[in-house]
């Protein structure tokens, strides 16, 4: 059984403020929510903070991205070893906005997977197509492409310890949600075409959905075979929100 899990991606949205009130809302409902493992990504800025708000609560810490290099001269970025400090257990990589707005490829987010694992986190990696490209036909084909940028640098077995994160990008932040067959179609895909090269890692692998998945739709969604959870941006900034689909979780 693949344990749900549910990741709240804050983005660069709120202050010190938000962020207490916010985490102080989800620890009150925190109980309530009984078979989801919940996650959250707090800015870079506010991870000790948040780290230390959650000490003590099932809630886990993730960041948002990393640096493919361990150390040394890369100003701004920040390093595995770093996230570790503030016991991070999971980090982004790959996120559409980093490939798309920054330019990341497929290689630099395969060195960042490689970076998390090596430090000891689990990456969440990020695939998913543009409207174009999903218009043309090859969604498919661009999932496999980054998900193989990882695989064939690193081998499969690498996936084990990690999460996919199918994110179309056109339902990103737009109010446009995938159906629930649409997710479910590319998330078989994602599992099958790991699967083809080793069974059992595709088998315990948990794939998440992420796109305006909100308290609305996430149970529809999260019923579906192949999604193990869910990457929330948006609906994640809202405590009652956000555990509203951790309660949807199962
Ligand atoms: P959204 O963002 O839920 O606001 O669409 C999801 C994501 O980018 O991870």
């Amino acid at each position: 059984m693949r344990q749900p899990i549910i990741a709240g991606n804050w983005k660069m949205n709120g202050s010190l403020e938000s962020i207490r009130t916010l985490v102080s809302g989800l620890k009150d409902g925190i109980r309530d929510v009984n078979s989801a493992e919940m996650a959250v990504c707090p800015p870079a800025a506010y991870l000790a903070e948040v780290s230390s708000l959650i000490t003590g609560t099932t809630i886990a810490l993730g960041a948002q991205d990393l640096s493919n290099a361990a150390s040394g001269a890369y100003t701004g970025e920040i390093s595995g070893d770093m996230l570790n400090d503030f016991n991070c257990k999971y980090v982004i990589v790959g996120h559409s906005e980093r490939r798309n707005i920054r330019g990341e490829s497929d290689e630099l987010v395969a060195e960042k997977f490689k970076a998390a694992q090596d430090a000891g986190l689990t990456p969440i990696l990020c695939v998913g197509e543009l409207l174009e490209e999903r218009e043309d036909g090859i969604t498919e084909a661009v999932c496999a492409r980054q998900i193989d940028a990882v695989t064939d640098a690193y081998g499969v077995s690498v996936l084990e310890n990690s999460i996919i994160a199918y994110e179309p990008v056109w339902a990103i932040g737009t109010g446009k949600t995938a159906t629930p067959e649409q997710a479910q179609d590319v998330h078989a895909f994602i599992r099958g075409h790991i699967a083809s090269q080793d069974q059992s890692v595709a088998d315990g692998l948990r794939i998440q959905y992420g796109g305006s998945m909100n308290a609305g739709n996430a149970a529809e969604l999260l019923a579906q075979p192949d999604i193990d959870g869910g990457l929330i941006g948006g609906a994640s900034l809202k405590a009652d929100d956000f555990l509203a689909i951790g309660r949807a979780a199962g």
